[in-house]
């Protein structure tokens, strides 16, 4: 949550940093704002709403400057407003900061601060943290980087920062704990800062990340140092980029969320390739087979998770038990991390993870590590927090999941957990040859069958056409398909605003049934498989209330055809794989609804791709 982009060198700042923000925007669009250093003093503009509207505002004033910070905003303390907007400056002026993260003592902090005179213009926690800086390097005297580092020994929170002091155009400083921040070194004392490196990747492919608690002072002449709060002296490790240019620009689509669902053939691709031997016959994964032994031994995997990767965490959940018979708990990180749950050192713990970043998943990792567990991390940003976090794991390569609502990511997910399932099965010999050898082969098809899907878009588009004004909607789906069920229900409130439930379909009739009406869309995965009859009866009751049925089917289904008022027709794959398949519709079907309601499908309201915040 928050985008913080910084540059330092000897072009202008300006078209670095708007480029930078446009790029993190997913992680927040409450505000923007950047600060430009020219000549001793600050070019700084700050407004309310995305970065485009800081782009007209900027545009009617001098945005000159060699140096500077940019910051998108997500609001956690103080309305999204033009006063809250980063960066702040100190009560000097002479000081801006923009952060990501919460300083959890601000009120403590603002307190002191205020007795002795300091006055505080917004109602973020931010301000008053750079006030703060201020305080520490006034009363000790010392340089700006030995005070902020002091100062952030004082602080209880989260932070990723960058700040800049116009009496030193030399140098700019920044810290992290707990919020992501990356280093790009460019030559002749060139530095760039971000949350991620997407902002980076067009200038150079060196990348510094930042550890926790570590605070860096980027030096025109004299280069990169890092000193921990400890005051511990780090070498800087410089690390290669491997993302690339194309990976995060929209490729001729409308919108990064339809480009992500297109790509979903070629990133589940990615994901299994060289991890399916078909022609060994065996499942290769380096991180299972390096700690053989803890998934051998294990007792229980725990799965923690938020939003659409603890979807992809119940559909690991039904994997490892039927293949790998272990018994599984999915558990929400959030909720996992505060209430002292029972955990064994013969566990394993998978933290699933597209940005690598969630908080509340990175807080329940290390509540389990301290408690003797095995953690094992499904994550697709390479060298994230959680990846490093882990003892071992696995990454996803769906490539950066730009779209605010996770769709490459979660297919991604379910096929790197459907690896490890098989992998682990194979180990403990819960697992037929024979069956192993056809659910390989059955999903090194999966590409090949989301590609048939793809083709139903326009089909999916006119039953949105249909649907697109409806106030409700209900998703149904047994076995496999009840977390798809809740991840198609996901996508459509998230993005179109229309509130929609995921149900167990057996569940329906002790509540949501009450709700069904000719008015609204239920929306059935009934492909065929072990509980086909019992969803085709589930689709009766519906019927008999007048509800209106949108169903996903195998090609060729005409039970369900006869009952439904719509059909999508999606090929036949083993019960197991069903959900890689058949959430692609639901994708397509939540985009176009989206968009035709006018909504910024990559951008949806009050959300936010990487939270970053509890
Ligand atoms: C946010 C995003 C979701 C994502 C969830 C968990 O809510 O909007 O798309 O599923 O966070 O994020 P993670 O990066 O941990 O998978």
């Amino acid at each position: 949550m928050c985008g913080i982009v910084g540059y330092i060198g000897s072009k202008e700042a300006y078209p670095i940093l708007i480029k930078g923000l446009q790029r993190l925007e997913y992680r927040g669009y409450d505000s923007a704002g950047v600060a430009m250093l020219h000549e001793g003093s600050f070019n700084l503009f700050k407004c309310k709403g995305k970065v485009a509207n800081l782009e007209s505002l900027v545009a009617q004033h001098n945005s000159v400057g060699d140096m500077g910070i940019g910051h998108t905003r997500w609001a956690t303390h103080g309305a999204p407003n033009d006063v809250n907007a980063h960066p702040h400056a100190s009560g000097d002026g002479n000081l801006v900061l923009i952060h990501n993260g919460i300083i959890e003592n601000y009120s403590t902090l603002k307190e002191a601060l205020q007795t002795q005179g300091h006055q505080f213009l917004s109602d973020t926690d931010t301000e008053v943290l750079v006030h703060f800086i201020e305080d520490v390097h006034a009363k000790t005297g010392l340089s700006l980087f030995e005070a902020v580092r002091l100062a952030l020994a004082e602080v209880v929170g989260a932070y990723a920062i960058v700040l800049i002091d116009k009496r030193n155009p030399n140098q700019l400083i920044c810290a992290k704990k707990s919020s992501p921040l990356v280093i790009g070194v460019g030559d002749h004392g060139e530095f760039f800062i971000a949350s991620d490196a997407t902002p980076i990747v067009e200038y150079t492919k060196n990348v510094v990340y930042l550890n926790d608690e570590e605070v860096a002072l980027l030096d025109r002449n004299e280069g990169l140092k890092i000193v921990t709060i400890q005051n511990q002296i780090k070498v800087p490790y410089i690390q290669a980029l491997e993302m690339k240019l194309e990976a995060i620009e929209k490729g001729g689509y409308d919108s990064f969320m339809l480009k992500e669902i297109h790509e979903q053939p070629r990133s589940i691709h990615d994901s299994i390739r060289g991890r399916l031997n078909l022609s060994l016959g065996a499942v290769r994964m380096s991180g299972i087979d390096e700690h053989s032994e803890k998934w051998t031994q294990a007792t229980r995997i725990l799965i923690v998770a938020c939003g659409t990767s603890w979807h992809a965490g119940l559909v690991a959940e039904y994997l490892f038990e039927e293949f790998a018979r272990i018994p599984v708990e999915v558990e929400y990180a959030s909720e996992f991390r505060y209430r002292d749950p029972i955990i064994l050192p013969t566990d394993v713990v998978i933290a699933i993870s597209q940005s690598g970043e969630t908080a509340d998943t990175l807080a329940a990792i290390e509540l389990a590590k301290e408690r003797g567990a095995f953690i094992f991390g499904v994550c697709n940003v390479v060298g994230s927090t959680i990846s490093r976090a882990t003892h071992s794991g696995a990454y996803t390569h769906a490539g950066p999941e730009i779209g605010v609502a996770s769709t490459k990511a979660f297919t991604a997910q379910v096929s790197v957990l459907y690896l490890m399932a098989l992998a682990v099965a194979e180990k403990r010999g819960t697992i037929a040859q024979d069956r192993l050898h056809r659910l390989m082969a059955e999903l090194n098809s999966v590409p090949d069958k989301i590609e048939e899907v793809l083709q139903t878009n326009d089909q999916v588009k006119m039953i949105a056409e249909i649907y697109k004004d409806s106030s409700n909607a209900l998703y149904l789906g047994r076995g496999y398909s009840f977390p798809v069920a809740l991840e198609g229900a996901l996508k459509l409130k998230e993005i179109s605003y229309i509130h929609a439930e995921g149900y167990p379909a057996a569940e329906m009739k002790h509540g949501p049934i009450a709700l069904i009406d000719e008015e609204m869309p239920v929306i059935v995965i009934a492909t065929q498989g072990s509980s086909y009859e019992k969803v085709v009866s589930n689709i009766q009751e519906v019927k008999a209330r007048k509800g209106k049925i949108i169903a996903i089917v195998n090609i060729g289904d005409k039970t369900v055809r006869e009952l439904a008022d719509y059909t999508i027709e999606i090929p036949k794959t083993d019960d197991s794989l069903v959900p890689i398949v058949s959430v692609v519709p639901l994708q397509l079907l939540s985009y176009h609804i989206a968009v035709m309601r006018g909504c910024n499908v990559d951008q949806p309201r009050n959300l936010a791709k990487s939270v970053t915040v509890e």
